[in-house]
């Protein structure tokens, strides 16, 4: 990879990048399709990055479908996939890590300590080895994009990032290689996810700028779902990620929902300055 990128570099040959841990779907090939225009040369890298997950989480069980995968990325005009091996990417010595202190803290960071940790030094490390010029983040993962974010400003690294809208099920669910863990049953109450959020959405445009009254009126939605635990719901200032009181001129929220032994996770932008669609094929 290292030989390649300094060819590419070499000839002047810019080079995209989306980071993924594969099982592909179109969330992930939205991000590829983002890069058009923006690069010379289009790479995906693959790579199920063991210091993200912590203990008791679902590395070893996390889905792989390389054969699929390339079949997908030919098919998308990618020119280049990376899928390094574990021991490659951390081989015996390796001690250094990025940390993004603030933004990793809340939200899932409350529940994932080291997570945001791996996530700041592999996508580091990739863009090092890839010397991509542009790289693309889903905002499916909302958190992960601003720390991104913020690494890339605070260590000066020369990567351009584009972040891609949340691609999402006929019936609102957002694509993520976990709603393959949901069985029929848990699939069929994932669904109130998105519609919890959308309600949200309604209430601000009612004019409704209280949090609280937001937030508790989403609980009364999911709650009483059979098997489902929200782990936290918050509505935070989209930047900083500090909780906020009041809907202002826009709040971001975001919340992780098991349902059953399956997280996930999604996020709106509300209020009258967030100025994005409702979510497609969600009827509240
Ligand atoms: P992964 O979950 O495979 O996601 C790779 C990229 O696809 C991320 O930027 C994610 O936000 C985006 N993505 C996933 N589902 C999406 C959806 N429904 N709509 C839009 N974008 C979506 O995120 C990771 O991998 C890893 O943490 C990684 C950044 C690769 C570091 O290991």
């Amino acid at each position: 990879m290292s030989a390649y990128a300094s060819e590419l570099q070499r000839q002047g040959i810019r080079l995209g990048l989306v980071p993924t841990m594969g099982c592909l779907h179109e969330g992930h090939l939205s991000l590829l399709r983002l890069l058009n225009g923006k690069c010379d040369q289009k790479a995906v890298s693959i790579f199920v990055n063991p210091i993200q997950f912590g203990k008791g989480e679902d590395l070893d069980k996390y889905p792989r479908e390389e054969d699929r995968d390339l079949d997908l990325l030919s098919r998308e005009g990618c020119n280049l996939a990376f899928i390094p091996h574990a021991e490659e990417m951390y081989p015996s010595g390796f001690q250094t890590y990025v940390e993004v202190e603030e933004l990793s803290k809340p939200l899932c960071g409350q529940f994932r300590p080291d997570h945001f940790r791996g996530v700041s030094t592999v996508v580091n490390r990739l863009f090092n080895l890839t010397r991509c010029t542009v790289a693309a983040f889903g905002l499916k993962d909302y958190q992960q994009a601003r720390v991104i974010e913020r690494m890339v400003e605070d260590l000066n690294i020369p990567v351009e990032l584009v972040f891609g809208e949340i691609i999402r099920e006929s019936d609102g669910l957002a694509m993520s290689t976990r709603n393959a863990y949901l069985n029929a049953d848990a699939r069929e109450t994932a669904k109130y996810i998105p519609k919890a959020l959308e309600w949200a959405r309604s209430q601000a445009e009612k004019g409704i700028t209280d949090c609280s009254l937001i937030l508790d009126g989403m609980l009364m939605i999911l709650n009483p779902l059979p098997n489902v635990k929200v782990q936290y719901l918050s509505a935070v200032d989209p930047w900083t990620l500090q909780s906020r009181d009041e809907v202002g001129e826009s709040i971001q929220i975001l919340l992780a929902v098991f349902v059953g032994k399956v997280r996930l996770i999604d996020n709106i932008r509300i209020g009258p300055g967030s100025g994005t669609k409702p979510i497609e094929g969600v009827i509240v």
